[in-house]
Formats: C-alpha cells, sequence, structure tokens
C-alpha cells in the first residue's frame, strides 16, 4: 500500500486536492473549512458545481463485502470523532449503494441526532434491544435522507443501562444476540454494521466489542492522542480472549488533522509508525463543515457533500470497502471466525 506523507496538506487524500483545485494551493489547510462555493455566484451555480463535483465522486457504488462486517468505532476518549467518524462511513457507504446499519450506542445518542433520527425518551431504542429484549426490527428505524441507512436510535435510558445489565444473563453478549437478525431488515440484507460506543469502557463498550469482529478507533491528531490507547487496546485483548476471539482492530482513521500544526503530523507519523496499514491512508481534515452538520440533523455527506470533510469521508469508506471486498484485512494479525 502506497504510504501517503501525512504532513502533505492534501492529508492523505488526493480529493482534497481535486476539491481545491483552481484556488490557492498554499498549504494553509485553512482553506479547506472556507467555503468552496464562493466561486458560484449565485444559488443555482452553487447547487450545479456542487453535483457536478458530487457525481462523479457517488456515480459509481462500493463493493459489497464478502459477508456482513460489524464494526465497532471504540476510543474510551471523548471528543475524538467516534460518532462523526461512524455517521460520515456510514452515510458514505449507503450513498455508494450498500446497506448500512448505525447502532447508536451512547447515551448522549449524537449519532441519532447526525442522522436526523428521533431520540427521545419514548422512542423504541438500544435500550429496549438490550435490556427488554425487543428485536432489531422493533427499534431499527430507516434513516430518511439516505435510503439504504438504517439507525437504532438512543435515548437517555441507556444512561442506565450500564448498571441495569450487570444483573442481567448474558450481560455481555446481549447486543451479540440482538443484531443476529440482521438480515431481517432489509432485502438482500445488511452488509455493514456500524456500532458508536460511548466514552467508556464499561459493559455498553464490552457490548459492542462482544458482538463486532472490527474496531475502528478513530484518532485525533492532537498532543494526547495516544493516552488511554493501552487501555483500550488490553481491553480489546481481554474481550478478544474470553468472549470474541475473532475480535481485532482492523482500522485505525487520523481525525481533526490540522495541516498547519506540526504536532499534527507528529502525531500522525507516530501513529502509523506504531499501527502501519492498520491506519487508513485517508485522514479527516479539521473541517467547520463536518461540524456544523450535526446540529441540521445531517451528515456531512448530505449537508456538503463536496467539502474536503466528505469527500474525505467517502475516501475512508472506499478504503475501508476496498479491505471487506478482499480476502485479506490490513492490518489484522489473524484471520476472524466466521459468524
Ligand atoms: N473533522 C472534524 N472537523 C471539525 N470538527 C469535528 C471533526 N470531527 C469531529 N468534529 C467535532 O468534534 C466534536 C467531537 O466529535 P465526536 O464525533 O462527537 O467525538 P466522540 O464521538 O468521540 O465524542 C464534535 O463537536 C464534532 O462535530
Ligand atoms: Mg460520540
Amino acid at each position: 500500500m502506497g504510504g501517503v506523507t501525512v504532513g502533505d496538506p492534501s492529508a492523505g487524500s488526493d480529493v482534497s486536492r481535486e476539491t481545491t483545485r483552481g484556488q490557492s494551493t498554499s498549504p494553509d489547510v485553512s482553506r479547506e473549512t472556507k467555503d468552496e462555493r464562493s466561486d458560484d455566484d449565485t444559488p443555482i451555480a452553487t447547487a450545479a458545481a456542487t453535483a457536478v463535483r458530487v457525481m462523479g465522486r457517488f456515480g459509481d457504488t462500493l463493493p459489497r463485502p464478502v459477508r456482513r462486517r460489524l464494526i465497532t468505532v471504540a476510543n474510551q476518549k471523548g471528543g475524538v470523532g467516534k460518532t462523526t467518524t461512524a455517521v460520515n462511513i456510514a452515510a458514505a457507504m449507503a450513498m455508494r449503494g450498500l446497506r448500512v446499519l448505525v447502532v447508536d450506542l451512547d447515551p448522549q445518542g449524537n449519532a441519532s441526532t447526525a442522522l436526523g433520527v428521533d431520540h427521545h425518551s419514548e422512542i423504541p431504542s438500544v435500550y429496549d434491544l438490550l435490556v427488554e429484549g425487543k428485536t432489531l426490527g422493533d427499534v431499527a428505524v430507516p434513516v430518511t435522507e439516505i435510503s439504504g441507512l438504517w439507525c437504532v436510535p438512543a435515548t437517555i435510558d441507556l444512561a442506565g443501562a450500564e448498571i441495569e445489565l450487570v444483573s442481567l444473563v448474558a450481560r455481555e453478549s446481549r447486543l451479540q444476540r440482538a443484531l443476529a437478525d440482521a438480515a431481517s431488515l432489509a432485502d438482500g440484507g445488511i452488509d455493514y454494521i456500524l456500532i458508536d460506543c460511548p466514552p467508556s469502557l464499561g459493559l455498553l463498550t464490552v457490548n459492542a466489542l462482544v458482538a463486532a469482529e472490527e474496531v475502528l478507533i478513530p484518532i485525533q491528531c492532537e498532543y494526547y492522542a495516544l493516552e488511554g490507547l493501552g487501555q483500550l487496546l488490553r481491553n480489546i485483548e481481554l474481550v478478544k480472549s474470553h468472549l470474541n476471539p475473532g475480535l481485532h482492530v482492523s482500522t485505525i482513521l487520523l481525525t481533526m488533522y490540522d495541516a498547519r500544526t506540526r504536532l499534527a503530523s507528529q502525531v500522525a507519523d507516530d501513529v502509523r509508525e506504531h499501527f502501519g496499514e492498520t491506519v487508513l491512508r485517508t485522514v479527516i481534515p479539521r473541517s467547520v463543515r463536518v461540524s456544523e452538520a450535526p446540529s441540521y440533523g445531517q451528515t456531512v455527506m448530505t449537508y456538503d457533500p463536496a467539502s474536503p470533510g466528505a469527500l474525505c469521508y467517502l475516501d475512508a469508506a472506499r478504503e475501508i470497502a476496498a479491505r471487506g471486498a478482499g480476502d485479506t484485512v490490513a492490518g489484522s494479525a489473524q484471520e476472524g471466525e466466521s459468524w
């Protein structure tokens, strides 16, 4: 796999270079957060230009995986981009023809918000799936804006689940059991299930690690990025050795990369040195569009599909899908068990 210099202002993606063509080529990533559409002076011209750019990238479809892939997005640090990564990778995949389910496993319900899915306390949610024994069909809802995408929302009820789960039978594997009938959700089955974890290593995250075969760890390109990672990796090893032998860290994604800072490229280099090809070549730039999207109940993939953040998430989704289409998963030390 050809390495990409992370310090490159294109932030590991030829896409961001493409989107900035015709603009200043100075290595100043702040341009990524500017409104790219400023060249187009009318709303119609803006829409047309966006459509042309996006159609070129969304026209084709991503390959379906050999078998359904369950990916847990985990990092016990808050604010590293777990939710943003889960919803945007899921949206990018669904917009390119795959059938994807997002399981919101954080009581804050940020993934539900970002997907525009209602999650007030009366809504059937992941809590009912874990604690009340409801089925996936009872709680999963289609995401209105994006066909092929479903979400199991999280409500505030989930905050109590860490404690309620303790006394329940098979407390670590309740999510795994509940997701077993994912095939019934869509005609032809679900290709990907992405589980958005809370910022902790409690029973909810353990349920996610038992349910999935792969872990995707988003790492924010900042000073404390690697702190706490050892603990996460130890927990993954524990779950692997006791509960889920097929579990492995398949993917690491560098997020909120700011090419103006030397620190970001140092962190990225360190992460690549440690984790090699597990790290996606695509790096997600820090971008205002990405952070604005949830306040409109949207992912950046629909909020501003031509923005660098959206295009990079699309590239990341493409890399993940390409790894799943072949018979080897880069960076995984062992072959997974079949499910
Ligand atoms: N690439 C990005 N550029 C700018 N802001 C981002 C980016 N990724 C995430 N954010 C913002 O950072 C905050 C934390 O991200 P989030 O995905 O919620 O992290 P986590 O789920 O790990 O707590 C959110 O406000 C989100 O909008
Ligand atoms: Mg989150």
